[in-house]
């Protein structure tokens, strides 16, 4: 293999150490679903409510246990719980402004050491959470951990698309996605009942979601810093091939740094736009606009209705033994992710958005009409979990993997940090929402809460259909020339050259 292209075992292991942020992401996304009875009725225990009464003593017993099945939840439970699976978005959503912060500060490698201080904080909090009330303790801990996923979900592609050779960016940069399904596959499975989603060991099931941090935290000594950040960020030319050596194996690296110094000299001609310049601009509101649509749509598609509360909604659809039926989810989610991976750079992302997207739209329908006609038609059953399994594929094969990485592909140097920024924001912003109200949409649309998925989803698909451009193969300029078309009327008004100057003194300044 040509010298410099071939995959090292310093470069193997430093994407491995990288994503081992990107699989504590996924175990936190996961590991909420299958053990929510047993969590609940701890919760309820500590409140002192349980269904349909307030302020009572409740002992772990069988009428309380047919109570909770029999009569729904106490509404301070469904409460409490809700707010355990969302907090995590919140603790995501002011994180996520501050990933270019973190990793500019003492570059890539500090950086995610830096912030495994918090991951294993949250996860003595939740290990820990018998010692004083589990509610809070969940709470705050999961707050914690959303904290340090916001970071991390910015700082792994980050790092991954800086270290990666050209010719594996695209392989490599999609581990992160590949990390985070099975870091949620791996919670669904150790989250059974028989192995820690029990009375007893749940506590553990969740303070484990920090244990990838404390491996992290041993490895990341051993990984080479970015040779971007040296060079771009901090100038430091010799440092820089240093680094590239070590990644790459003993090559001439003139020709890289070359390129690194061109891409330096490009960044330092470019205005580096603030996030509120970002916002206000209309020069960038095209790509702003696609950029912001594909984590709404990867959002509002309804999947993590899925991945937080699959264990209920199979419940619905009458299967036996949900928590099975959910790694099976895993397992379906994780091998559509390798296929992704395998079509993202022959079929296109915006072929494989459309196909997602509107896959998703039909399964949403059939979920619907399964769930309402189970009890006519036992058989229809079938027709909801097939409805579920296909949509999570149909998710994973480009709504799920493609908006992490398209909104630095639409961007060029300037306005990227501002547009990740947003987009992460966006993205953990919907997040939280799902996450804090998809209990009460069942609750109110009942059999029909996917009627409301589909119809977003069909408005998604039109929406890509004609505003998202492909950006397969080509270059930033080809990409930035598809939105410029859009606006050539504009960009020959001498206002778009007054705006232009403008965001280049106010970040001057
Ligand atoms: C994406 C989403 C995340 C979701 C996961 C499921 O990474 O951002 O919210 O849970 O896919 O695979």
């Amino acid at each position: 293999m040509e010298q410099g292209k071939q995959l090292t075992c310093t470069l193997a292991l430093a994407v491995f150490t990288a994503v081992l942020g990107s699989l504590q992401f996924g175990y936190s996304i996961g590991v909420i679903n299958a053990p929510q009875k047993v969590i609940e009725k701890h919760y309820s225990r500590s409140l002192g409510v349980w269904a349909g009464r307030a302020s009572a003593a409740v002992s772990v017993n069988s009428t309380y246990e047919e109570e909770l099945s029999n009569e729904g939840r106490h509404p301070t439970v469904v409460m409490y719980w809700s707010l355990s699976v969302a907090i995590f978005s919140i603790g995501g959503m002011l994180s996520s402004f501050l990933v270019g912060f973190i990793a500019d500060l003492r570059g890539r490698v500090k950086g995610m050491l830096m912030i495994n201080v918090l991951a294993v904080a949250a996860g003595l909090l939740m290990a820990l959470c018998r010692v004083w009330k589990p509610h809070i303790m969940v709470i705050s801990g999961r707050a914690v951990m959303g904290f340090y996923c916001g970071l991390t979900s910015g700082l792994v592609p980050m790092y991954i698309g800086e270290i990666a050779p050209k010719a594996y960016r695209g392989a490599l940069g999609a581990l992160h996605q590949l990390a985070i399904v099975i870091g949620i596959l791996i919670s669904q499975i150790i989250g059974l009942d028989i192995i820690l989603g029990n009375d007893d060991m749940w506590p553990l099931l969740l303070g484990l979601s920090g244990a990838p941090a404390v491996l992290q935290s041993f490895l990341l000594p051993l990984c080479p810093e970015s040779p971007r950040y040296l060079y771009i960020v901090q100038g430091k030319e010799q440092e820089a091939r240093k680094s590239l050596i070590h990644l790459k194996g003993a090559y001439d690296a003139t020709p890289d740094l070359e390129e690194m110094r061109r891409e330096k000299e490009k960044a330092d001609r470019e205005p580096r736009i603030s996030v509120l310049s970002l916002m206000c601009s209309s020069v960038y509101r095209q790509q702003l606009l696609v950029a912001l649509m594909m984590h709404i749509s990867q959002q509002f598609s309804g999947i993590n209705a899925i991945f937080y509360y699959s264990t209920n909604i199979f419940t619905r659809v009458g299967v036996n033994q949900p928590v099975y039926t959910t790694i099976g989810v895993g397992v379906v989610n994780t091998i559509f992710t390798l296929v992704s991976v395998g079509l993202v750079d022959k079929a296109g992302r915006r072929t494989l958005i459309l196909v997602g997207l509107g896959g998703m739209c039909c399964c949403a329908v059939a979920m619907t009409v399964g769930i309402k006609f189970q009890g006519d038609y036992p058989w229809m059953s079938y027709v909801s979990m097939s409805g579920i399994f296909l949509f999570v594929s149909f998710f994973e094969i480009g709504p799920g993997p493609i908006p992490w990485f398209i909104v630095a592909e639409l961007f060029s140097q300037g306005p990227r940090p501002a547009a990740i920024a947003l987009a992460g924001c966006c993205n953990w912003t919907s997040n939280f929402f799902i996450g804090m109200t998809f209990q009460y949409i069942q609750y109110w649309l009942d059999c029909y809460v996917f009627v409301l998925f589909a119809v977003l989803l069909l408005g998604f698909t039109v929406f890509t259909y004609f505003r998202v451009p492909e950006t397969k193969g080509k270059s930033f300029e080809e990409i930035a020339a598809v939105f410029h078309k859009g606006r050539k009327r504009l960009a020959q008004s001498p206002d778009v050259t007054t705006e232009l100057e403008q965001l280049k003194n106010s970040t001057d300044a």
